[in-house]
């Protein structure tokens, strides 16, 4: 069975070909990163115009690669939300008017399905059910995955994804965008316990160290580096918005006194405080749910501090560790392809009046 994967949710064109579940015929990609970048970050209509451009000369590269026709197709699988709505409004119709016009069955994949199944386009795969946590752009989720189309969601962030935070903390720290990628380059020459930045652990009473805290709640002050233990009681969601503005802080006071910023320094301190919450939180949800297995996905999850972190707990706490090599972690068309060969078998195939959605159903 050749399934075609489309994926249009934010500034990357991709498309992919991939045989039965396993064999990935071609995955070709148009980035958007030099169009974005003077902006510091991606313009929806500038976005979704560039999308025009790229999609039919994408496929069509894919189907080459894979030395195929597009007849020869079985399935095509195209992302259906959630993301920008122009975005996936290009890559979806054009998925919608091939199929109308080939008659090869269509069906619309949550992105975030992709980004849970990406890790089994490499040779060695989990087994269910595992605990996944997928960190992009848009999300910062933990999921507990129990099949190939059953995902219960664990806990997510509840103001920005932690890749806004990084590509945030680089445009204010002036760093091009994607700025993930920058922080993280960065932070390797830097030393993480320079600067004290909060970790939300968000337990039953709100607890920051050295952050805000909402209006009315009680601030607990939390030693970060007291074992993974102590966050036994903790939330499952996410909160990166007070840590950002924790270096937002930092820069203008260092700016008022005449302090030259070190940069390395901010970002080595500013990621070890996402990952140490990343990791934690990930496992705890492993202990609590009794799971053996843990899964990455999400641009955020290609962070090498992050993999070095995750992968040092998890032998500590004898899980198993399972992570896409950082090209099946961002934005592909090889997940949904992936993603479209398992939901097939579920959904019946789309039809032509569905629409994209802005936010995951999964
Ligand atoms: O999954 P993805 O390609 O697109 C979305 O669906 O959002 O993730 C892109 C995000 C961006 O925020 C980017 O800055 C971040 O992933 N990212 C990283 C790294 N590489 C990409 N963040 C931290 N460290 C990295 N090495």
């Amino acid at each position: 069975m050749l399934t075609l994967g489309i994926e249009t949710s934010c500034d990357d064109t991709a498309a992919a070909v991939l045989k039965d579940n396993d064999i990935l015929l071609s995955s070709v990609l148009s980035s958007q990163d030099q169009i974005h970048t003077r902006f510091g970050g991606v313009v929806p209509e500038l976005a979704s115009r560039k999308h025009l451009e790229a999609i039919v000369p994408i496929v069509q590269e894919a189907l080459d690669r894979a030395s195929v026709t597009l007849k020869e197709i079985d399935l095509i699988a195209v992302t259906q939300g959630p993301g920008l709505i122009g975005s996936l409004l290009v890559g979806f119709c054009y998925a919608k008017a091939i199929s109308y016009v080939t008659r090869i069955p269509y069906v619309g994949i949550d992105h975030m399905a992709g980004h849970l199944l990406a890790v089994f386009l490499e040779e060695g795969k989990p087994e269910f059910p595992y605990i996944a946590l997928i960190v992009s752009g848009g999300t910062s989720s933990i999921y507990l995955a129990q099949s190939y189309t059953s995902f219960s969601l664990l806990g997510r962030t509840r103001d920005d994804a932690a890749g806004e935070a990084f590509d945030k903390v680089a445009k204010l720290l002036g760093l091009p965008y994607p700025g993930g990628p920058r922080v993280s380059a960065e932070a390797m020459a830097g030393n993480s316990a320079a600067i004290k930045f909060p970790r939300a652990w968000l337990g039953r009473s709100l607890s920051f160290q050295g952050g805000h805290t909402s209006a009315g709640a009680s601030p607990v002050v939390r030693d970060t580096t007291l074992p993974s233990s102590t966050v036994e009681d903790e939330s499952l969601d996410f909160s990166f918005s007070g840590l950002k503005t924790a270096v937002l802080n930092h820069c203008n006071q260092s700016r008022q006194k005449d302090i030259p910023l070190q940069i390395q320094d901010i970002c080595a301190s500013f990621q070890e405080s996402i990952v140490d919450v990343l990791v934690e939180k990930t496992l705890y949800a492993a202990r609590k749910h009794n799971i053996q297995t843990i899964v990455m996905g999400g641009g955020v999850s290609a962070n090498p501090r992050l993999r070095e972190s995750m992968l040092d707990r998890c032998q500590q706490e004898e899980k198993s560790l399972f992570v896409p090599r950082p090209s099946f972690c961002t934005d592909n068309g090889a997940m949904i392809a992936l993603a479209g060969f398992y939901y097939a078998r579920k959904l019946v195939p789309g039809s032509y009046d569905q629409d994209v959605y802005s936010r995951s159903q999964i």
